[in-house]
């Protein structure tokens, strides 16, 4: 069939429009397990299920769009963080991924630490009955009431981030009457390999406190004279969406020299180190992720060996993945309502939703699949760009993909690997309400955070 031919759009590799799109898999039905959570899978009808359950079946009962969630995926991926490290390291959930008091207890029940950024964060994770001690918390301006919150909570540790920071956890913690557990979170210098927005160690941005010019010696120096601070360790985060190691290798092989020029300078020597979290997740089957025993043999070989190297008793490892443990359990399911091909270009496949519910395409460029959800078909494949709702044209869930050239409007489309950071960013953009977050185990199905309602948006406008 010639390109002009094809009512839908364009489907040959060679004649394309630019874009970041490999050429369309074979058979547009079979659902890539790299990208998709571990118990999804299609039905005798064609249907993609998880957990058991028809995704035409949770649409009728729970609406689109909706994020769903396969609960044994996330208990399964946390687990292996953590069998991964053993009993000799500690593995923190980030919680800015995706946070909800089940997902707590899940934490909570497969033996991990929880990493919040926000007094919101904490009270989730108090109230679902995260012990504190289990609780870091992080951030750049960390108001005074927080830090309060946190240090009368008796969170395990608080990672600071600024020499204005360094005092006034000092002083809450002293005027409450105690001590408080901290790590100084250091810039490393490290230039990551992902988006400018999700990268933290090179210098020129706002988190953490630069090694290059003594600044975290500095830091360290003042906050070991503070009687209200219990100095732990050394905290640095690289950035996010990493998939090369040798960024990790940079940065813990500098903060080993950090501890040796501590216990030089200072006979100290801290028994933490925190390497932060940013592994990659495939977004689609381009994506080569490392699995989380590899991950965390690199990490411990490079702090063992460094420490070896500088005589230093090797420190309790500790990491923050959050991506890598929620992102590929959840995926977003759509309703398709209009196809729009557009002659010679693409065709625009507009869904219920958009960058309100997943930001994370038109913010860092970020790529996703996509895949027919409600029925298999054998149609030949038409290159689309999955657009939301939006009053904005840079509105796009998916880019570049393909999907099968009948796709018809009332067709249901999910959006695998959007598990981390869709729900966590989702906003009331031109006042969308938004969509639940639904687990599924087993065959059964509950709602972890309810759809929002016009009645929650008026509830805020008091005016
Ligand atoms: N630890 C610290 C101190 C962090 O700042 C972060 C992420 C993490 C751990 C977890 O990183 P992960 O393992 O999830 O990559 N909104 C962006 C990501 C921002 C990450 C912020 N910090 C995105 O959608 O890609």
């Amino acid at each position: 069939m010639s390109r002009s031919a094809h009512p839908a759009g364009p489907r040959h590799a060679d004649v394309l429009p630019e874009g970041h799109y490999s050429a369309p898999a074979d058979d547009l039905n079979v659902l890539d397990p790299k990208v998709w959570a571990r118990t999804v899978g299609r039905d005798a009808d064609g249907v993609v299920t998880v957990g058991g359950i028809p995704v035409t079946q949770l649409a009728e009962e729970y609406g689109t769009p909706a994020y769903l969630l396969d609960e044994a995926d996330f208990r399964e991926r946390a687990r292996a963080w953590r069998t991964a490290f053993g009993d000799d390291a500690d593995v923190f959930y980030a919680g800015k991924a995706f946070l909800s008091r089940a997902v707590v207890r899940w934490l909570d029940e497969e033996g991990l630490n929880l990493d919040v950024c926000s007094g919101g964060e904490l009270a989730t994770a108090l109230s679902a009955g995260m012990p504190a001690e289990r609780i870091a918390f992080h951030g750049n301006n960390k108001s005074p009431e927080e830090i309060e919150r946190a240090v009368r909570a008796g969170v395990g540790r608080i990672v600071l981030d600024s020499f204005q920071e360094i005092v006034r956890v000092a002083h809450i913690a002293q005027s409450l009457g105690g001590r408080q557990r901290v790590q100084i979170r250091i810039t490393v210098g490290v230039e990551a390999h992902t988006h400018e927005f999700i990268a933290t160690a090179h210098e020129d941005q706002k988190f953490g406190i630069p090694l290059a010019g003594g600044q975290a010696a500095e830091a360290v120096r003042r906050a070991l004279q503070l009687d209200g601070l219990e100095v732990i360790g050394i905290h640095s985060h690289i950035g996010s969406q990493i998939f090369d190691m040798s960024g990790f290798e940079v940065a813990a092989h500098r903060v080993v020299g950090l501890l040796k020029d501590i216990r030089d300078e200072h006979g100290v020597e801290l028994p933490e180190v925190d390497l932060g979290g940013g592994l990659g997740i495939a977004y689609t089957s381009d994506d080569d992720p490392r699995e989380p025993h590899e991950i965390a043999k690199a990490l411990t070989e490079i702090v063992t060996r460094e420490c070896e190297a500088a005589r230093l008793a090797t420190p309790r490892i500790s990491v923050e993945p959050g991506r890598a443990i929620v992102g590929p359990t959840a995926f977003t399911l759509y309703e398709v309502g209009t196809v729009k091909p557009l002659d010679g270009l693409r065709t625009y496949v507009s869904v219920d939703g958009g960058m309100s519910d997943n930001i994370r395409t038109a913010l860092y460029d970020a790529e996703y699949s996509v895949a027919l959800a409600s029925r298999t078909s054998d149609a030949e494949p038409m290159l689309v760009r999955v657009v939301g709702k939006h009053c904005e044209s840079g509105d796009i869930v998916v880019k570049d993909a393909f999907l099968p050239g009948d796709l018809a409007p009332g067709d249901l489309i999910a959006v695998p690997a959007t598990g981390a950071y869709c729900r966590s960013m989702a906003s009331n953009y031109n006042h969308a309400l938004r969509p639940p977050v639904v687990a599924v185990r087993d065959g059964a199905a509950r709602v972890l955070v309810r759809r929002e309602t016009e009645e929650d948006l008026l509830r805020l406008d008091v005016g």
